[in-house]
């Protein structure tokens, strides 16, 4: 931690969160909250609600939630630290010093310093392609249809074919040769000098989530090798963690991206509408890039060539997407090569639908496999059903493995009890350790709840929501509730600081409880126990027995854990005398 508590619970009450967020979206008061379009998801009528009291957000449609770090860290895609120093700012507060290094001050000036390059070089280029040298270039473009509106939006430009123009223009710029080496524009020989690293290319700026320029990537204008030549990996460049297109794709609000193979891949689909497009920097798909894509989608939808490569590069991303929590499909380009010539082609209309058909990834790789068998033949069909059936017993959950089954008999025609009985037998008798487990590591971790059962945590949840709205329940509650009898950490945290509050100050503000936690699910967590609906029930005595269950329900799944771990005969009498007080307990109100 750089700041402390009191440093980040100034930042956020200073910034309103009516005020920040009514910046970014239309907001329209009603009642005593503000509604607006969410922007975390697509929707058309209104369902997310900002609250100046509360100070916070929460949207009834997709569950986003938190205070103004929250959003600022959703919206800008800052990380904690971010996000405050970007409010502390806003607010006019001068935030402390904080304890770095020489040797980090100096990495960060020069990320700064090359960050600042990049975006010279990209103006450049582009200059370069408006310019009397860029005729050649622009032809280019014009021969692969692309408008000067998308040339301009993707910022695309020229590498002239001087040996050092554009070393030239940056040492003019007052950058030494040392910080131009490594942006990897150019290079310095010791005998030959400096030399441009492009030259005579169409040039496409790379760009990270935040629109900065990171890198490039130059194009021959004609068949030349390389045909494409990209930046080295830099301080900035990463190419295992960055995605191009992402800094458009990730406003485009939909419910899917589109993963495709090249840079003129999605450079034409863009232009076609089809805005949530993104590939990888001319490298294999990595779990960073799934992770990454994972932030801001559940389902993605490859769009790779239809050829041998291109094939082997989808069998490959499909399981690393797998284990970052993602749902996959497989579009199908048949029979062009690329969606750059499918759209040229058949048009858009036509790769919506190509979307809307597009395969799932397992029946993509069934279909695949069978290629590799003779299925007229009844030894190789028979050996092909069996490596489907071991396959199938990666789905852990037995109705989606039914269901999977299901399908796989239906496209060959075979009886589903029969491909049934050879899953189970292979489930009887593999080693667990061969089985190949779908791993949702990722999305499991993110969604720690689920290693509670649900109900418990829903009344947990419950009750504390129950509290904050009501805080005179508090003196009910707190003799027979403490914090240690929530299951969830989160939860805990949140018990703690909500009684502490009512019992200083009488009152709860939502928005500084969030502070308390610093990851968006966290915080979102802690979002929906503010935010949710809890049904007014009219009748009292009702009311009571409402009450009394869930307080009732979750002392004695407390007392249940505690006597598994029981130490002495004290602690069990104890433990017996609660819960037989719990029996006899009513909650009148
Ligand atoms: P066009 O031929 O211009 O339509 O290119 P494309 O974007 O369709 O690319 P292609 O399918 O040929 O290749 C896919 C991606 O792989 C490209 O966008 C580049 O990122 C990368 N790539 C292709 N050729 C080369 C190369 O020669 N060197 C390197 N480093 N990367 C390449
Ligand atoms: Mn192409």
């Amino acid at each position: 931690m750089f700041y402390s508590d009191d440093v980040i619970e100034e930042v956020r009450a200073r910034n309103d969160v009516v005020d920040l967020i009514g910046n970014y979206i239309k907001l329209t008061k009603k009642g005593s909250s503000h509604f607006g379009l969410c922007p975390f998801h697509n929707e058309k009528s209104p369902s997310f609600s900002v609250s100046r009291d509360k100070q916070m957000y929460y949207c009834f449609g997709c569950g986003a939630g938190g205070n103004v770090i929250t959003f600022v860290m959703e919206y800008e895609n800052y990380s904690f630290l971010e996000a405050v120093k970007y409010l502390a700012e806003r607010a006019g507060i001068k935030l402390p010093e904080v304890e770095v290094t020489e040797e980090q001050k100096r990495t960060q000036n020069r990320r700064q310093q090359l960050l600042d390059m990049n975006k010279i070089a990209a103006q450049y280029f582009y200059y370069q392609l408006k310019g009397k040298n860029g005729s050649q270039a622009r032809d280019y473009f014009e021969k692969r249809q692309l408008s000067s509106d998308t040339v301009a939006h993707f910022g695309l430009g020229y590498a002239n074919p001087y040996r050092d123009d554009l070393y030239q223009f940056l040492k003019k710029k007052g950058y030494e040769d040392g910080l131009l080496k490594d942006s990897g524009l150019v290079s310095i020989d010791e005998k030959k000098g400096a030399h441009d690293k492009f030259w005579n290319r169409v040039m496409f700026p790379i760009m990270d989530v935040n629109n900065k320029v990171i890198g490039f990537g130059g194009r021959v204008l004609g068949d030349g090798t390389p045909k494409y030549l990209n930046s080295p990996e830099t301080l900035l460049f990463d190419k295992s963690r960055n995605l191009y297109g992402l800094n458009f794709a990730r406003t485009s609000r939909q419910s899917f991206m589109i993963i495709c193979e090249g840079y003129m891949d999605v450079i034409a689909m863009h232009q076609a509408g089809f805005t949530n497009a993104v590939a990888s920097l001319g490298t294999a798909f990595t779990l960073q890039h799934g992770v990454l894509l994972k932030r801001y989608t559940e389902e993605v939808i490859l769009a790779y060539d239809s050829d041998e490569a291109g094939i082997k590069a989808a069998l490959r991303a499909i399981p690393i997407l797998r284990s970052a929590g993602l749902r996959i499909r497989v579009l199908h380009m048949t029979p062009y090569k690329d969606p750059d010539e499918f759209i040229k082609n058949l048009g858009t209309e036509a790769f919506k639908e190509r979307i809307e058909k597009a395969e799932n990834s397992f029946m993509f790789e069934v279909s695949v496999l069978e290629k590799s068998y003779n299925l007229g033949d009844p030894d190789g069909k028979t050996r092909f059903f069996n490596e489907v059936a071991k396959r199938l017993l990666a789905f852990s959950q037995e109705l989606e493995r039914n269901n999977y089954i299901e399908a796989v008999a239906r496209h060959y025609a075979i009886p589903f009890d029969d491909l049934q009985k050879l899953v189970n037998r292979y489930g009887m008798t593999m080693p667990e350790r061969e089985i190949v487990r779908e791993e949702r590591s990722f999305s499991r971790r993110s969604a720690d709840s689920l290693q509670y059962p649900e109900a418990l945590l829903a009344s947990q949840q419950l009750l504390l929501t129950w509290l904050v709205n009501d805080t005179s329940l508090l003196k009910k509650i707190k003799p027979w509730v403490g914090w240690e009898d929530f299951v969830h950490p989160v939860y805990q945290k949140v018990c703690q600081a909500v009684y502490e509050s009512i019992e200083s100050t009488g009152q709860i503000v939502p928005g500084q409880i969030i502070n308390l936690f610093q990851e968006k699910e966290e915080q979102k967590l802690v979002a929906s126990i503010f935010n949710s609906n809890i049904a007014g029930i009219e009748d009292k005595n009702a009311r009571e027995k409402a009450l009394t269950e869930t307080v009732v329900k979750i002392k004695r799944n407390h007392l249940d854990e505690m006597s598994r771990q029981i130490h002495d005969l004290g602690e069990l009498q104890n433990i017996i005398k609660l819960k037989s007080d719990l029996q006899n307990l009513h909650i009148s109100l």
